[in-house]
């Protein structure tokens, strides 16, 4: 099995995100999966101007020569990891530009799916590889990723295919945070993430179990939330 992941973190390495999909693909290589990180922070990558000179003048290509030319390649995979913080309940404009810069795969006709709504052709012989989504974000709660859950079952149904494992995880900045008393969660949580890999490359999919516990918070919300008040007044604190 191979797996790459696209991380739309402006943070990149020094991100929660990094962390978060650093722990999944280490459970996926520890059952013998090919893997790879990519950093989107780090590629050059121009915001698609509509042209659709990709349809119409070059099929396949688009006018731009930055590095979308060595990042597409990277599609023929088994799977591929959207990994990306919530930023305003979105994506960040890092992914959003590298998503739309996706559509040099399809092919510019109609088509319609099983519902009967329409979607563009999958050349012949392409297979768009399933989705993971790995996410974070700044507040406690599971809520803020609902655009996320419904942004990635349209993008899955626009590629022809789809969504295999959803990874979100509200209290995203206690994965980096340096804190004695804090170490053990951040330990069962990374243990958790591996799992998630190992599932998903063993099963093609996350078990009931293990999505129950994804969705329990890293620790209590309510305490979070004062943590981080107390750290918004600390730094605000260094102003005056
Ligand atoms: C511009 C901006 C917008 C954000 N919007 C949200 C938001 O809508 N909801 C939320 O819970 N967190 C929000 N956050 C917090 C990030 O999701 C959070 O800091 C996350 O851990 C960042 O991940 P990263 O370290 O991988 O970049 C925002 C952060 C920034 C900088």
């Amino acid at each position: 099995m191979k797996i790459t992941a696209f991380n739309g973190s402006p943070k990149g390495k020094n991100g929660n995100t990094f962390i978060m999909v650093d722990e999944f693909l280490k459970g996926a290589i520890s059952v013998g999966a090919e893997a790879e990180q990519v950093l989107l922070s780090e590629k050059k990558i121009h915001h698609c101007i509509g042209c659709l000179a990709c349809w119409t003048k070059t099929p396949g290509k688009c006018i731009f020569e930055d590095d979308m030319r060595e990042l597409l390649p990277k599609f023929d995979t088994d799977f591929i990891v959207f990994a990306c913080p919530v930023y305003v309940d979105n994506v960040t404009g890092l992914m959003k530009n590298f998503m739309d810069r996706m559509i040099p795969i399809a092919d510019p006709h109609f088509t319609t799916d099983e519902r009967g709504e329409s979607r563009h052709v999958m050349p012949p012989n392409y297979k768009f590889p399933k989705l993971v989504i790995i996410s974070n974000c700044g507040f406690p709660e599971q809520s803020h990723f609902e655009v996320f859950k419904v942004l990635f079952k349209r993008v899955a149904r626009n590629m022809h295919t789809e969504v295999a494992a959803e990874i979100y995880r509200g209290e995203g900045e206690l994965m980096k945070m340096k804190s004695l008393l804090l170490k053990p969660f951040q330990y069962k949580y990374k243990k958790l993430l591996q799992r998630c890999g190992k599932e998903v490359m063993t099963d093609g999919r996350l078990s009931d179990e293990t999505i129950e516990k994804l969705e329990k918070p890293i620790v209590p919300p309510d305490q979070y939330s004062k943590h981080a008040n107390k750290h918004w007044d600390r730094e605000l604190a260094k102003l005056k």
